[in-house]
């Protein structure tokens, strides 16, 4: 919180009123005062563009991220994260490549522990659970990782039963409803004894969709659900998205950086840059926005704030 406040003083102070805020505190020379600012003078501030607004989703939240930090080595991925995903929508992470999207979905499932901070899934504290209790928690999500993840070995009807078979003690029998059922909704009806290996990627991707379903999960995880398709699939892969979910309810949240694809299905909408949210809302909003950055970045061109860095 300290971070942001600081931010925000910082942006209400703006640069205009830099000759005056030092001013007051200068004694004798008055550089180590200037120097302890977050943003000295002369040093662009990295947060200008993090107003970290949190416009209403009118929801409860179903995942919480609060005052996140990780870093790997020297490398600082989240840097003081708030995000809140609301229950019961399609909400959109959106942020260029290597932001730290995929380590926030990991956060979600506890495949990874913040250094700092903390996050919560319907109110409870993953890192504080114990190895049981994540076991439970994990149940409730399905999860669509970057690359499908099928396994190779198994037959497309193997893999999508593979979470039942390993979390339910359901019967052969009820687990063929459910398998069948789930196939022919992502259109793979018939498709059970094709390999992984035999397949478009589009497909894979469908088969991955199926089986992140099986266990009726509260909350839907997708990593990039459109990497690798082509502009067709993709825009298939969003329909299909939007009419399971308006079938079966619950938190989706969707990783890209396509921003057709946030066009497309968004109801809400969180920019990552930098390791903080730089803005979050309705997706309307968001696409009317009137921050330089989120306006370059959802309009997907050169010119604005965010270079090749
Ligand atoms: N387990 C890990 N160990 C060390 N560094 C990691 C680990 N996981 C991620 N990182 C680093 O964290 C940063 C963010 O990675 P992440 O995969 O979350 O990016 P991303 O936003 O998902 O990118 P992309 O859009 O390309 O998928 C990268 O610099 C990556 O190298
Ligand atoms: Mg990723």
């Amino acid at each position: 919180m300290a971070d942001e406040e600081r931010t925000e003083k910082q942006r209400g102070g703006g640069a205009q009123d830099a000759p005056e805020k030092p001013a007051s505190r200068l004694e004798g020379d008055g550089r180590a005062a200037v120097v302890s600012e977050p943003a000295p003078a002369g040093e662009e501030d990295p947060f200008r563009w993090h107003t970290g607004a949190k416009r209403d989703h009118g929801a409860e939240d179903a995942i919480e991220f609060i005052d996140v930090k990780k870093s790997f080595g020297r490398n600082t991925v989240l840097n003081g994260l708030n995000l809140s995903i609301p229950e019961g929508k399609i909400s959109m992470i959106l942020g260029p490549s290597g932001t730290g999207k995929s380590v926030c979905i990991k956060h979600m499932v506890g495949l990874l522990y913040p250094d700092e901070g903390d996050v919560l899934v319907h109110g409870e504290s993953v890192p504080s659970m114990s190895d049981d209790e994540l076991f439970e928690m994990r149940k409730k999500f399905g999860v669509l990782f970057q690359d499908g993840a099928l396994f190779g070995s198994m037959n497309l009807y193997d893999n999508v039963a593979f979470p039942l078979r390993q979390h339910t003690d359901k019967g052969e029998d009820e687990i063929a409803e459910i398998v069948n059922r789930r196939l022919k909704e992502v259109g793979l009806a018939g498709a059970g004894d094709r390999m992984p290996n035999e397949l478009s990627g589009g497909m894979r991707k469908r088969a991955g969709f199926a089986r992140a379903l099986v266990l009726d999960p509260e909350i839907v995880l997708f990593d990039e659900p459109d990497s690798g398709l082509d502009p067709v699939r993709t825009a298939l892969l969003c329909e299909l998205i939007k009419e399971v979910h308006e079938e079966n309810g619950g938190a989706y949240v969707v990783i890209t950086h396509d921003i057709m694809s946030a066009r497309r299905v968004a109801e809400y909408i969180a920019i990552l840059w930098k390791g903080r949210i730089v803005e979050a809302g309705p997706a309307e909003e968001l696409f009317n926005s009137d921050n330089e950055f989120v306006r370059q970045f959802l309009a997907g061109e050169a010119q604005g704030p965010l270079g090749m860095e």
